[in-house]
């Protein structure tokens, strides 16, 4: 359990992400640096975390035109990412882009290649919003067609919520990375996540990762809520 936790770093700078990190060090193998964090303190807050001995989830869900996805992956390749996020309606062009890119970066800069992993369709869209940008499939529909596509495009996984876990799973077979938010321990409040799933509930649907943020990082003490959830509390 503890290497499938990804803990998100969801904290105003720097300075209290690589606190929070610190604690944590030894206790869980990935973190994750979002959009915000990352856009307030730029690619060197991902190499901190690498020199704290963390992997980390750069989740920036990159969508544009191949060229500059494919510049993005380089230079997160460069910072030492070890999962990236793509958005697969970007379409194959750039999934493929991103794909070939990520491998070719990691042997150019002699790093482990990271994962790749494909957004579907944001949870925060339902059928409805979904209609209004012309798309007839339902979200289901669209999640496993995105799913697929990015699969065919070489992507290493999608990024899902627990409830579309096991059809993930199922559709992308044994060795896909399956990373799932929304993840609550009985013993946390759910706040605003509306949909959620304990920590073996989202495993035993077929999650590979866990993002698990205000559980951890709100709590009073960080150490122990790893400890609570890596031994199934
Ligand atoms: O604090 P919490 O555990 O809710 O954090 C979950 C993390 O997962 C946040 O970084 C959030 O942006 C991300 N996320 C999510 N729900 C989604 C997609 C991503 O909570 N549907």
């Amino acid at each position: 359990m503890r290497e499938r936790i990804i803990v998100a770093l969801d904290l105003p700078d720097a300075a209290s992400a690589l606190d929070m990190a610190k604690t944590l060090q030894g206790r869980v193998t990935w973190v994750k640096v979002g959009m915000t964090l990352f856009y307030a303190e730029g690619p060197q807050v991902v190499r901190d975390l690498r020199a704290l001995g963390f992997k980390v989830f750069v989740d920036l869900k990159l969508n544009d035109i191949p060229h500059q996805v494919r510049g993005a992956c380089r230079i997160l390749v460069r910072q030492g990412a070890d999962m990236i996020t793509v958005h697969a309606s970007g379409g194959r062009a750039m999934l493929e882009a991103a794909a070939d890119e990520v491998a070719a970066a990691a042997t150019k800069f002699r790093v482990p290649k990271p994962a790749l992993v494909a957004v579907t369709v944001l949870t925060s869209l339902d059928d409805a919003a979904l209609a209004e940008l012309g798309c007839e499939r339902t979200a289901a529909e669209q999640v496993a067609a995105l799913a697929t596509l990015a699969r065919d495009a070489g992507c290493d996984g999608v990024v899902c919520s627990p409830e579309e876990a096991a059809a993930m799973r199922e559709l992308l077979g044994d060795e896909a990375y399956v990373v799932t938010p929304g993840v609550r321990p009985s013993w946390a409040e759910a706040g605003d996540q509306a949909r959620v799933a304990t920590p073996a509930d989202a495993i035993e649907a077929g999650a590979s990762h866990l993002v698990i943020g205000r559980p951890i990082t709100g709590a009073a003490n960080p150490v122990d809520a790893v400890r609570r959830i890596v031994e199934g509390e």
